[in-house]
């Protein structure tokens, strides 16, 4: 394992706290039907039942709460107090912790850690990803497993996230920027609530970095991990590229 500096950037990072009444109702539960296929395909096919897991960055725990109903012993960590709140609802058999992904410890290890939804693209730059691939490492059991999903270099520009919907009470629409030369994209999410018959808009904005697929093994080869495999959309194996969002599955 190597060791990095902590910079001051390593404050906790809370950025989700203003969304979360809305992640918890529309892309939380979203994500969850999305992402669950790989996560059992990739990951819990490897597992023995009753595996205790870490959902790092868990939002508001609906992918949590499902694998806690199948048995596992789940640990739900994120740094927006508010996305935990609507986790502990959502969650309610889970440990859940508020700590920053890049600078964490567990009271028990993991046998597996997953962090899925482009949660580690908010993570800006492959120095503090290092970090969180560092506690992660430090967070696992011996022979345990990580597996996460990352928008690449290419992915951004090309695949933009879009979406929205409009609702009785609220409305909502994401757009997404990317800058080829930094590699680092930005997404805004515009929302009009409804409030005592008052409608207010709200404009929030969010920074992603995209990763190139070369860096990101070396980081976790530096890490400590072993036997990197990286698979697509799809699920199956496929060589490093960097044009596709993927999952990285790394052994400790
Ligand atoms: C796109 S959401 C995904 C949430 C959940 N994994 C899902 O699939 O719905 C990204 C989450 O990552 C969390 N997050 C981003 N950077 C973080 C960091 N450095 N430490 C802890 N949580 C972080 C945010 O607070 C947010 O809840």
């Amino acid at each position: 394992m190597t060791n990095h500096t902590l910079t001051s950037s390593t404050a906790r990072y809370t950025a989700y706290d203003p969304w979360a009444w809305l992640y918890n109702q529309s892309l939380g539960p979203q994500y969850c039907r999305d992402k669950l296929p790989f996560v059992e395909k990739l990951l819990l096919s490897k597992l023995k039942p009753a595996a205790r897991i870490l959902d790092l960055c868990c939002g508001t725990g609906h992918l949590t709460q499902h694998l806690a109903t199948q048995g596992y012993q789940m640990v739900g960590l994120d740094g927006s107090e508010q996305m935990l709140h609507y986790a502990r609802h959502n969650a309610p058999e889970a440990e859940l912790i508020t700590a920053d992904a890049r600078n964490f410890e567990l009271p028990a290890p993991v046998d597996a850690v997953f962090s899925v939804s482009a949660s580690l693209n908010h993570i800006l730059s492959l120095a503090e990803l290092s970090q969180v691939f560092d506690h992660v490492y430090a967070a696992l059991a011996t022979d345990g497993v990580f597996l996460f999903d990352l928008r690449l270099q290419g992915n951004y520009g090309n695949h933009p996230l879009t979406g929205g919907e409009v609702k009785a009470d609220y409305a909502w629409a994401v757009g997404e920027g990317y800058d080829a030369d930094s590699a680092m994209a930005f997404f805004t999410i515009t929302i009009f609530h409804r409030a005592d018959q008052v409608w207010q808009r709200s404009d929030l904005t969010y920074q992603a970095k995209a990763y190139a697929c070369n860096d990101v093994q070396i980081a976790l080869a530096q890490a400590g991990f072993r036997s990197v495999q990286i698979y697509d959309r799809a699920g199956d194996l496929m060589l490093p590229a960097d044009q596709q969002m993927v999952y990285f599955l790394a052994h400790k």
